[in-house]
């Protein structure tokens, strides 16, 4: 991962040359999962893309042919996609950009400090004041949200406010079929995304469980295939499934001999059982953990991504094709290890 901070002019020079702007306004939640996210879902979709610079939260990308609704339907891990107005080291060019904008319709401009040094509220009336048009703080038609960052000031037109809360709608203990080991949807999610995967690709998820990775695969119109060895599981799986209005195929079959041929699948998505709330059929969980990774190598077309969610201190051995890895706490006696794979 890297950050740039370009000066404004050359900034507005390569956004000429990679197609649009975009500013992304990325969640808390982690250092560096968020932006992550947003790049692999860049990739999955096989986008030219240049990153500018990633200032407390505030990601400043060029893209080329963006669908910026399919996108915001695909994150998890950020608020807001907005197309990028102007890039100021200095709060006059702030000003004198705000004052060419004319938008149609009301509006409202929204200012949030991420590590500059002065105040949203009076940016907001400042920038608002020499905007020509009609405020509207309730309903506006046009919401400019100004980033107050470390050296400059981002001035960014929204596009979409992502809706997050759409994932409790299917979280675990909504679903019909329960059990702990069930993953919470923002964070399949997020795995989903970190594969790479494509429309109308295959994702395959070889410990499937209660579907939380296959849910996630479907939404963003991915072609889900699950297997799991318990059939009671996988019984439970398809309900959950049917509960979202979602398909997929499910196969009773042991992640240690896929019934897939080699390179068949376009991305793979796993979270082998740790032992405590989940079932394990092999010798011991080292042993199914390491087998089970050759196997879905072995059915991973060249090019396409693993995404392996293991408790830390898991004893994995090494591969060459590791890319990235994340840790996420995610109670005081489990961390969770993202660690993803790149099929050469
Ligand atoms: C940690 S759970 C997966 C949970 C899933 N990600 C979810 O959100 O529901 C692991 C799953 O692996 C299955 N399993 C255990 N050993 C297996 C094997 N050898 N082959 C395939 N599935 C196996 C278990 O039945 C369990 O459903």
């Amino acid at each position: 991962m890297f950050f740039l901070f370009l000066s404004p002019f050359l900034i507005k020079e390569l956004v000429m040359d990679i197609g649009e702007g975009f500013v992304f306004d990325l969640s808390g939640e982690h250092p560096e999962l968020p932006f992550a996210e947003v790049i692999s879902v860049f990739e999955a979709l096989d986008l030219d893309f240049e990153v500018f610079g990633c200032f407390n939260r505030v990601l400043v990308v060029g893209v080329e042919g963006l669908d910026v609704e399919y996108l915001s339907g695909r994150l998890s891990m950020s608020h807001r996609v907005c197309s990028l107005v102007g890039f100021e080291r200095d709060y006059s060019g702030l000003i004198e950009v705000s004052s060419s904008l004319r938008p149609e319709g009301s509006f409202c401009v929204r200012a949030v400090n991420r590590g500059g040094s002065c105040g949203g509220r009076d940016v907001e009336r400042e920038v608002g004041g020499v905007i020509d048009g009609v405020v509207d703080l309730d309903d506006p038609d046009v919401v400019y949200r100004v980033f107050i960052v470390d050296g400059g000031y981002v001035l960014g037109r929204e596009l979409s406010d992502i809706d997050r809360g759409k994932f409790d709608r299917w979280k675990p203990t909504v679903r019909p079929h329960f059990s702990p080991v069930g993953i919470n949807p923002r964070f399949a999610r997020l795995i989903v995304n970190l594969s790479r995967v494509g429309r109308d690709e295959v994702l395959l998820d070889p410990f499937a469980g209660t579907g939380s990775f296959l849910i996630e695969g479907g939404f963003v119109r991915a072609f889900p295939v699950g297997v799991d060895i318990d059939r009671d599981m996988l019984l439970g799986c398809r309900r959950n499934l049917d509960f979202v209005g979602l398909d997929s195929d499910l196969i009773q079959a042991d992640a240690l001999n896929l019934p897939f041929r080699e390179r068949s699948v376009d991305a793979v998505v796993a979270d082998p059982p740790y032992g405590r709330s989940s079932r394990v059929d092999a010798g011991s969980l080292d042993e199914l953990i390491n087998k089970s990774v050759e196997e879905m190598f072995r059915v991973l077309k060249k090019k396409g991504y693993l995404v392996l969610v293991l408790p830390e201190g898991t004893d994995l051995i090494g591969w060459a094709d590791e890319i990235e890895s994340y840790r996420v706490r995610v109670h005081r006696s489990l961390t969770r290890v993202i660690r993803i794979f790149r099929r050469s």
